[in-house]
């Protein structure tokens, strides 16, 4: 795994902005794998900018979203697809039909059926080249949680308390957080090409202490990423150091 520390937020996401630009300028077809969360805003908005600078072409990328709430309307503004279309799919050239995110509006009975459904297209689209990951204080990355073993494809979950926790506040009224999502599971993510993981803040450096210093943990998903042989891990000094 490669890492970058860097002074703060600004250079991570002008680091993080910086190699997703490449990718796509090496590849305009690229597949690129997006997450979502407070971590990549930064980064999103840089590639925003250079859209309109001219710099960019999204017309031929394909973007696959990690994870999303469920259930949940797409509509509603902390939804994962809302946040997607604030920060990047309105703001450049992406094609809409190229823009895809598990749909979370649908009851947990039925999840299961789509999640195939959406490795599947994934797979027919070539694969992921880069996927781009933030990592959960826990460890999480999408939404797979510590657990005693991890799935390989795109699956339902429920949520743990700490995810609950981070996330709940960013709800008008925590108690309407959903209960559960839909992820990529640690097999889809880790059939990408290229990875690059962002973090930043104290609040992450336990998670990013266990990857570095740690062994390879279900308690610890993003750990697997350690045996992925092209992993490029951004971070600040705070999540660094704590
Ligand atoms: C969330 C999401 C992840 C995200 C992570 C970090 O719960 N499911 O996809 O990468 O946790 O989020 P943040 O960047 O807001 O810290």
């Amino acid at each position: 795994m490669k890492v970058i520390v860097c002074e703060n937020y600004e250079e991570m996401s002008d680091k993080g902005a910086a190699l997703i630009a490449a990718e796509v300028r090496q590849n305009p077809e690229a597949v690129l794998g997006l997450a979502t969360g407070s971590s990549p805003i930064g980064m999103y908005s840089r590639l925003v900018a250079a859209y309109e600078r001219g710099e960019l072409d999204f017309s031929k990328v394909k973007t696959y979203n990690l994870d999303e709430y469920l259930p949940i309307d797409p509509a509603n503004k902390n939804s994962y697809c809302a946040f997607m279309h604030e920060h990047l799919w309105d703001k450049v050239n992406l094609k809409p039909e190229n823009c895809h995110i598990p749909n979370g509006n649908i009851a947990l009975e039925d999840a299961e059926a789509q999640c195939a459904a959406y490795d599947d297209a994934i797979k027919a689209a070539g694969g992921i080249d880069l996927q781009l990951l933030g990592i959960g204080r826990n460890g999480h990355i999408g939404f797979n949680e510590p657990a005693e073993s991890l799935s390989v494809g795109t699956h339902p979950v429920k949520l743990t308390e700490s995810t609950l926790a981070a996330n709940g506040p960013l709800f008008d009224d925590p108690s309407e957080m959903p209960r559960h999502a839909v992820t990529m599971g640690m097999g889809s993510i880790f059939s990408a090409k290229k990875i690059l993981i962002i973090a930043n803040g104290k609040a992450k450096h336990d998670a990013i202490k266990g990857l570095l210093n740690g062994g390879i943990t279900t308690a610890l998903p993003a750990s697997i990423l350690l045996l992925h042989p092209d992993v490029t891990l951004i971070c600040d000094k705070e999540a660094y150091n704590g």
